[in-house]
C-alpha cells in the first residue's frame, strides 16, 4: 500500500474514532474480494451484458427466461461466496459505537452476514422474492424452479431494485437522515454512477472519504480519496484503530 494511502487511511481512522458518528456507503467493489463481480470495472457484469436488457421491469415482463437466468446465476455464485475481513471490520466498528449505519447498494447480504446490524439495503436484496405482478411474497425454491405466483400466476423475481424502479422508501429516508447528521461518510467500492445513491455523500454536514480501486468522476468532491483494495485498506484502518490511542 502506498505511503500516501496509509496516511489517508490513518487520518480517516482518526475521524472515525474521535467523532463516533460515521456512515458507511458501500457498492459492488466491497464484495469483489469475496468473489462477486462488480458492474462497471473491467470484469464487471455490465461489460458483458447490457443492463437495460436484463435489470428492468420490461425484462421481467418480456424476456423472463434471460432475466431468470441472470439472477439465478448470481444466486448460485453467491452461495459459494462469503464476506471478507473488510465486512467484519465494519461490523466490529459498529459494535464499538463508531459506525451508526451501513447503507449499501449491494444485494448480497454480506454486511449482515458479517455481523453488521444497522444496515439499509438501498437496492433491495437478492435473498428475498416476490411476485412482479401482485407483490405476494415467494421463496428462493419457487423462484429457482420458475414456478408462478401462488396468488395470481404472475412471474416471480428477487426483491432487488431494477433500473427505473423506486428505492425502498424507509431505507432511503433513514439513510439520508443519518448521512446528513454524520461527521464522516465513508464510501467504499462504488463508481457513484447510479442516481440517487450517488447524491448521498454531498448531503452530509461532515467530512467525506472514498476507498475505491479505480478513479471515479466524483473523486474531487471527497475530502480524502484512497485508491486501492477495500479489504486491505479496511484491515489497515482496523489495525490502526486497535493499536493507536486515537
Ligand atoms: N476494492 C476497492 N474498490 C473496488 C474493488 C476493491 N476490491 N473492486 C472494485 N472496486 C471498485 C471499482 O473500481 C468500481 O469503481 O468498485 C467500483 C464498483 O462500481 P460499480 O461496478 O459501478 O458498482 P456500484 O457503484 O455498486 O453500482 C451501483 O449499479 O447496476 C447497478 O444496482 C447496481 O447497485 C449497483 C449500482
Amino acid at each position: 500500500m502506498l505511503s500516501e494511502t496509509k496516511e489517508k487511511a490513518e487520518m480517516t481512522a482518526q475521524i472515525i474514532a474521535q467523532q463516533k458518528n460515521t456512515v458507511i456507503l458501500t457498492g459492488a467493489g466491497m464484495s469483489t474480494e469475496s468473489g462477486i463481480p462488480d458492474f462497471r470495472s473491467e470484469s464487471g457484469w455490465w461489460r458483458k451484458i447490457d443492463p437495460l436488457s436484463i435489470a428492468t421491469a420490461e425484462a421481467v415482463e418480456e424476456n423472463y427466461s434471460l432475466f431468470h437466468e441472470f439472477y439465478s446465476d448470481r444466486l448460485s455464485t453467491l452461495s459459494e461466496c462469503r464476506p471478507h475481513e473488510g465486512h467484519y471490520c465494519l461490523a466490529s466498528w459498529e459494535k464499538s459505537g463508531l459506525v451508526t449505519l451501513v447503507a449499501t447498494q449491494n444485494v448480497d447480504g454480506f454486511h449482515q452476514k458479517a455481523g453488521s446490524v444497522n444496515v439499509e439495503e438501498l437496492h433491495g436484496s437478492i435473498h428475498r422474492f416476490r411476485c412482479h405482478n401482485c407483490g405476494e411474497i415467494a421463496d428462493k425454491e419457487e423462484f429457482m424452479r420458475q414456478t408462478t405466483c401462488r396468488e395470481c400466476e404472475g412471474k416471480l423475481r428477487p426483491s432487488v431494485v431494477l433500473f427505473g424502479e423506486m428505492l425502498p422508501e424507509t431505507a432511503w429516508q433513514r439513510s439520508m437522515e443519518l448521512v446528513e447528521k454524520a461527521e464522516l461518510v465513508l464510501v467504499i467500492g462504488s463508481s457513484l454512477q447510479v442516481y440517487p445513491v450517488s447524491q448521498l455523500p454531498a448531503i452530509t454536514r461532515g467530512k467525506t472519504a472514498l476507498i475505491n480501486r479505480d478513479e471515479t468522476s466524483a473523486d474531487t468532491d471527497f475530502d480524502l480519496v484512497m485508491k486501492g483494495s477495500a479489504k486491505e485498506i479496511l484491515q489497515y484502518m482496523d489495525n490502526y484503530l486497535k493499536n493507536a490511542e486515537v
